[in-house]
């Protein structure tokens, strides 16, 4: 397997303060040095429109797409919003995989972790965003399920992840990478 693996991640949330940004930057510090990173900027993407995907598309689509295309893999992390993914989200998959045969996240392993103020650890972005990822074909680690809830509670005060949050978070990326591993190798 080549290193250093790269890894585009995706969040969820504009937020300059947003958990699942602090969340996504914790697992960041948790991955094995082989492993580098790029949190790819969703905001500025102008919403899906096929009518502005012609030979010369808006100049952030292009970059988005180009750095989804070169990642070797894919880490989403994000909030609920009514019960679903942020719509922010949901544009950066459909910018990100057209037009149509050019899918940039096609084939690259990926893991998905939802956060939530409430109990249910945003179940419902997280199976919903993995709906799309299924037809975008991204093989999606199944176990371990990463849905964060009370996200509120799992930092300090200067936006540090709590010792206890800290370790769980160290568990999850071992799965991601374990999980990489297996998909890349083959
Ligand atoms: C538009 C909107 C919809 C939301 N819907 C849900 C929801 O369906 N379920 C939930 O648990 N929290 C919901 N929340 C609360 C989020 O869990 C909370 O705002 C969280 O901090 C957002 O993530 P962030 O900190 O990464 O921005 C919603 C928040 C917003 C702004």
């Amino acid at each position: 397997m080549k290193t250093p693996i790269h890894v585009a991640v995706l969040v969820g949330s504009l937020r300059k303060e947003a958990y699942s940004l602090k969340t996504a930057k914790a697992l960041i510090a948790a991955a094995p040095k082989e492993y580098t990173f790029d949190i790819v900027p969703i905001g500025q993407l102008p919403l899906y429109n096929e009518d502005l995907d012609t030979a010369e598309p808006p100049a952030t689509w292009a970059e988005f797409r180009k750095r989804i295309g070169k990642a070797d893999a894919l880490l989403f992390v994000t909030p609920e919003y009514n019960r679903s993914l942020p719509a922010a989200l949901k544009n950066a998959l459909d910018v990100g995989s057209r037009p149509y045969g050019q899918n940039m996240f096609s084939g690259k392993p990926g893991a998905v972790v939802s956060i939530s103020i409430g109990a249910i650890g945003g179940f419902g972005a997280n199976h919903h965003l993995r709906q799309s990822l299924v037809f975008l074909n991204v093989p999606l680690m199944q176990q371990p399920e990463v849905y964060i809830g009370e996200i509120q509670n799992r930092f300090t005060p200067e936006g540090q992840p709590q010792e206890a949050f800290s370790q769980y978070l160290g568990t999850v990326m071992q799965a991601c990478v374990q999980w990489v591993g297996t998909i890349l190798k083959k």
